[in-house]
C-alpha cells in the first residue's frame, strides 16, 4: 500500500467550489484504489490567498508552505476577489494596503521552483466543437498545450545578472522538448516572444534556437511574434498545434484567450511543475484551473468544475504516476458532456449553455468514474 498526501488548497470566491469538485475525484480514487491495494491519498486542506490573509495576515502562511514541501501535489482552487487588498487600518487610509492575495500564489510558485506551467487546451468533448463560439471548421482539430514559464519575466521583476545565459529559458525549452518526444512524430514546438522589441524576447528566441538545435535535432519548431500569434490562435488556431513555448505574462494572457477555442475558461486545467513529468519519478506539482476565483458568479452553484476536474486528472498522471485513472477520469468528463448521452442532452454548467450545477458535474463524474474503475 503506497501512502501519498496531496495538500488542497481552495483559496477564495469560487475557489472553494471547484475545489470540492475535485477532491470528490480523488476520493473515489483512493477508496478503489485502496480497496485493491494500490494507493492511499490522504488529504490536507490548507490556507493560501485572501481567506489566508483574513486568518493569519499572509496570503502564504509558513504553515501552508510547510505542508506542501511535505505533500506529493498540491491543488489549488483560485485566489483573489474585489474585497482585498484591504487598507491596513480602515479608519487611517494613509497606511495604506495590506496584502494582495495573489501574491501567495506567486510566492508558492517561485517557492517550489515550479518553473513550468502546462495549460492543455483540447475540446474534452467533440460535442463541445459545435458551441464554440468561434466557427466548427475554424476550431475543429486544434490541440496544443502552452508551456508557460512561471517563475520569472516581468512578473519576478528584472532579469538578473546570473540569467546572461539564459539558464531559466533553457531548462523551459528542454522541458518542451521532451513533451515533444512523447509524441511521435515529435510535436512541432512554437516559440512566441516579442524579439523585435524587448531585449528578454532576444535573449528567450537565441537560447530556444541553440537549445533546440543542439539538444533536440528531430522537434521542427518554429518562432512567432506573440502579437500575431495572438491574432492566429482565434482565426486559425490550429496553425499552433503542438506546444506553444512562452515567457510567463505571454502565456498567461494567451491561455485565457485559448479557452475560447472549447468555449469556456471553466474547462482549462493546469499542472505547475518543478522538473519533467516522465510518469515515473516523484514530480512534486500544483494542479489549478487556469481561471480565478469568478468573484461574478462566485456562491450560485454555476461555476463550471470541469477545468478544476481535469486539473485532478493531471496530479495523478503527473505526480502520483497514476495513469490509468488519470485517462478515466479524462474519459468520465467526456462522457458527462457528450451531447448524445442522458436523453441526448450532456450535462452542463450555464457558461457551456446547461442548466446543471457545479456540484450535479461532479457527482455525475464520479458515479460514472466508479463504473469505469471498477
Ligand atoms: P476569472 O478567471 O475569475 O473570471 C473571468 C470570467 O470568467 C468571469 O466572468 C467568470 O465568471 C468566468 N469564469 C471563470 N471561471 C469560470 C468557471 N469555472 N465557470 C464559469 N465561468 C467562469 O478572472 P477575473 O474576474 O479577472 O479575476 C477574479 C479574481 O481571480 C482576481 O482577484 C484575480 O486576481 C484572481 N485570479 C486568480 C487566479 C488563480 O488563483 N490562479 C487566476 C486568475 C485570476
Ligand atoms: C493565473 C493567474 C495568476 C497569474 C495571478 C492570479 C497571479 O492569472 O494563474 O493564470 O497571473 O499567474
Ligand atoms: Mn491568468
Amino acid at each position: 500500500q503506497r501512502k501519498v498526501k496531496v495538500l488542497v488548497l481552495p483559496g477564495d470566491n469560487a475557489g472553494p467550489e471547484v475545489v470540492v469538485e475535485g477532491v470528490k475525484i480523488l476520493k473515489i480514487i483512493s477508496k478503489v484504489r485502496t480497496k485493491y491495494n494500490g494507493v492511499e491519498i490522504e488529504l490536507i486542506e490548507g490556507k493560501i490567498g485572501g481567506k489566508a490573509i483574513d486568518d493569519t495576515g499572509s496570503p502564504l502562511p509558513e504553515e501552508t508552505l510547510k505542508a506542501a514541501k511535505e505533500s506529493n501535489a498540491i491543488l489549488l482552487g483560485a485566489v483573489g476577489g474585489p474585497t482585498w487588498p484591504r487598507p491596513i487600518d480602515p479608519n487611517d487610509l494613509s497606511k495604506g494596503l495590506g496584502p494582495r492575495p495573489e501574491q501567495g500564489l506567486l510566492d508558492i510558485r517561485k517557492a517550489l521552483n515550479l518553473y513550468a506551467n502546462l495549460r492543455p487546451c483540447f475540446f474534452s468533448s467533440d460535442s463541445l466543437i459545435s458551441h464554440s463560439p468561434l466557427k466548427e471548421n475554424v476550431v475543429k482539430g486544434t490541440e496544443f498545450t502552452i508551456i508557460r514559464e512561471l517563475t520569472g519575466g516581468i512578473y519576478f521583476g528584472e532579469r538578473k545578472e546570473e540569467d546572461e545565459n539564459g539558464q531559466e529559458v533553457k531548462r523551459i525549452t528542454r522541458l518542451a522538448a521532451h513533451l515533444a518526444l512523447q509524441s511521435n512524430p515529435p510535436a512541432t514546438i512554437h516559440s512566441l516572444d516579442k524579439a523585435n522589441v524587448l531585449a528578454t524576447s532576444r535573449l528567450w528566441r537565441r537560447v530556444v534556437t541553440e537549445t533546440l538545435e543542439k539538444e533536440f535535432p528531430t522537434i521542427p519548431f518554429k518562432h512567432h511574434y506573440i502579437d500575431a500569434a495572438a491574432m492566429f490562435l482565434v482565426k486559425n488556431p490550429k496553425l499552433l498545434n503542438g506546444i506553444i513555448l512562452t515567457e510567463n505574462l505571454f502565456g498567461d494572457i494567451l491561455s485565457d484567450e485559448a479557452s475560447v477555442i472549447p468555449g469556456s475558461l471553466g474547462l482549462l486545467p493546469s499542472a505547475s511543475l518543478s522538473s519533467l513529468p516522465d510518469g515515473k519519478n516523484k514530480c512534486l506539482g500544483l494542479y489549478e484551473p487556469i481561471h480565478g476565483s469568478a468573484p461574478d458568479i462566485a456562491g450560485q452553484g454555476i461555476v463550471n468544475p470541469i477545468a478544476t476536474i481535469l486539473s485532478v486528472a493531471m496530479l495523478l498522471r503527473y505526480s502520483l504516476s497514476l495513469n490509468r485513472e488519470a485517462k478515466a477520469v479524462e474519459d468520465a468528463v467526456r462522457k458527462v458532456l457528450d451531447d448524445q448521452e442522458f436523453g441526448g442532452c450532456g450535462y452542463r454548467t450555464k457558461d457551456l449553455g446547461g442548466t446543471h450545477t457545479t456540484s450535479q458535474i461532479g457527482d455525475k463524474v464520479v458515479e460514472i468514474l466508479e463504473g469505469f474503475l471498477a
